[in-house]
Parts: C-alpha cells; sequence; structure tokens
C-alpha cells in the first residue's frame, strides 16, 4: 500500500523503490520508476516502448476533455501514456490483482493520479459509462470468449475510437470476402487470406491464457463484425477503429448474443 497526501508526495528511495519492483515482480511491462527498469530482460526488449512507439501517432496528441478506458492495462503504462496527454479521466482496470498492484505503485512514483479496477472484461457494462477511447491492447487472443468480448465492449463502453492490439498468426493477406457462397463451395476456406481464429488447446509460448489467435483477416472481420470500423492500421497488429452501426435484419444482428429483453 503506497500512503500519500498532497502534504507529502510519494518520493521513495532508489533503493526502495529497487526493492519494491523486486517484491511486485515478475513484470510484464518495463518501466523506467525513477532510474528502476521493472523488465529489463523482457523477451520482447523494451516492451511495451518499442510498440508504443510505432503506433503512438495515431493517438490524439492531447486528449484534454476526453476519457479513456484501458483494458487489461497491466502494470499501467498506456493508462499513464494516455494521463500524460492530458486525459481527463484514464480508468484502467484488469482481470488480475498482482498486476494492478504493480500499477498503483507505478503511478504513485510518477505522481499521477490513476484509480486502477480490478475487472473483468466481461463486466464492464457494470461501469454504466461509455469512454471517447477504449484501449483493448494484447487480451484478445487470452480470451476464452474473444467475440463476446468486442461485443460488449462495443454495447457498454465504446463511444468514439477503439484503440486494438492482438498477437496474430497466419498469412498476413487478404481474401476477399463475397457476402454469401453456395453451400458447395469450400475452396475459400482453405485460401491463406480467409478469416481464420486459431484455437489454442494447452500452451502457446508457455502460456495457459493464450486460447484464440487470429491472423490478420479474421483481426479485421472481427472488429468490423462488432461494429468498428478500421481507420488506422500504423502496425500489422495494432488497429485504431471507430464506433459504425452495426447491421440491422436481415444482414444482423449477431446470431446469439444479446439474447435478453429488448434486444431478444
Ligand atoms: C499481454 S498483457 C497486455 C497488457 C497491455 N494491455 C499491453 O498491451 O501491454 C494482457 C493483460 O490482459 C489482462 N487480462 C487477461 N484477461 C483479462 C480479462 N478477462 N479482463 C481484463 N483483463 C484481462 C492480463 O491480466 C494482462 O494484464
Amino acid at each position: 500500500m503506497v500512503a500519500r497526501s498532497i502534504h507529502s508526495p510519494y518520493r521513495p528511495s532508489e533503493n526502495e523503490i529497487r526493492r519494491r519492483v523486486e517484491e511486485l515482480g515478475p513484470w510484464f511491462h518495463n518501466l523506467n520508476l525513477g532510474g528502476v527498469m521493472t523488465a529489463p530482460t523482457h523477451f520482447l526488449g523494451d516492451y511495451p516502448n518499442v510498440k508504443w512507439r510505432g503506433f503512438e501517432h495515431v493517438v490524439p496528441e492531447s486528449l484534454e476533455g476526453k476519457t479513456v478506458l484501458d483494458i487489461g492495462c497491466n502494470a499501467g503504462f498506456y493508462a499513464m501514456e494516455m494521463k500524460r496527454r492530458g486525459a481527463d479521466r484514464v480508468v484502467p482496470i484488469d482481470s488480475d490483482p498482482r498486476y494492478l498492484e504493480q500499477a498503483r505503485f507505478a503511478a504513485a512514483v510518477e505522481g499521477l493520479d490513476i484509480q486502477f479496477e480490478q475487472l473483468s472484461v466481461y463486466e464492464v457494462g457494470s461501469l454504466n459509462e461509455r469512454f471517447d477511447l477504449v484501449i483493448f491492447m494484447g487480451v484478445l487472443y487470452h480470451l476464452r470468449h474473444p467475440l463476446l468480448a468486442l461485443d460488449l465492449i462495443r454495447d457498454n463502453v465504446a463511444r468514439d475510437l477503439l484503440l486494438f492490439q492482438t498477437m496474430q498468426r497466419g498469412s498476413p493477406e487478404i481474401e476477399p470476402i463475397e457476402w454469401d457462397y453456395d453451400f458447395w463451395q469450400a475452396d475459400h476456406f482453405d485460401a491463406p487470406g480467409y478469416p481464420k481464429l486459431h484455437f489454442i488447446e494447452a500452451r502457446y509460448s508457455g502460456d495457459v491464457t493464450n486460447w484464440w489467435v487470429p491472423n490478420r483477416a479474421c483481426s479485421e472481420a472481427m472488429l468490423r463484425s462488432s461494429g468498428f470500423d478500421i481507420v488506422e492500421h500504423p502496425e500489422p497488429e495494432v488497429y485504431l477503429c471507430r464506433c459504425v452501426d452495426l447491421p440491422q435484419p436481415p444482414d444482423g444482428p449477431r446470431a446469439v448474443y444479446p439474447v435478453r429483453g429488448d434486444d431478444a
């Protein structure tokens, strides 16, 4: 627990930071906290700094007057960047309390007033609020129900922009999709650029929480199908999207969700 007040800002020594960083590890985000790096041997390098440099230009430079929801915030790298860009309010959530402890410590060391909440993406409806920018980076492939998560985000919390990233495997090609296919026509399923979501029953990269990995065509199709129009694709895994209306019958709505109340 980090105690702070306006009269005594939290200014731990480098030794204190180092000790706490070790206690809270292992870290996924490599943050520079007062000269102490939290994940200096990360297998992806200086992550997510290296990633962020490849797409930061598509995020509005000033977020003044805007609200941001960061789903799967981990140790808070993107939440803190959004706060530095002047967002009025940043709400970072994650399902894992260990990462939230890291995030709270990091924000305290950085002197940023951010409230981190333990919440799953499947529970975003309980926030009862829409946000100007929703960040959903690096979470989709950790979910058993990825399309449900995208639907819930679109239906409950997204108002304008979605910043999305997923691990992708398979072909980067895009096969042109026809609106319908004859029952006996099946060749297109084997085309490299047809949307494919690869199911991981056991582990991938030693991680039991990797469940579904899309190819590029599938990432883009899932986003479209959930009501997100892709407006920027600054690097292979990252998309900036804008909310659009969902297709209505007979071309929609989605078959399974939602199934209750007025939407049934
Ligand atoms: C690979 S990390 C990505 C972290 C960060 N968004 C980024 O892009 O660097 C995945 C994060 O998603 C979180 N996560 C996994 N399942 C989740 C869920 N159902 N709801 C919210 N967060 C989840 C994990 O705890 C972890 O912090």
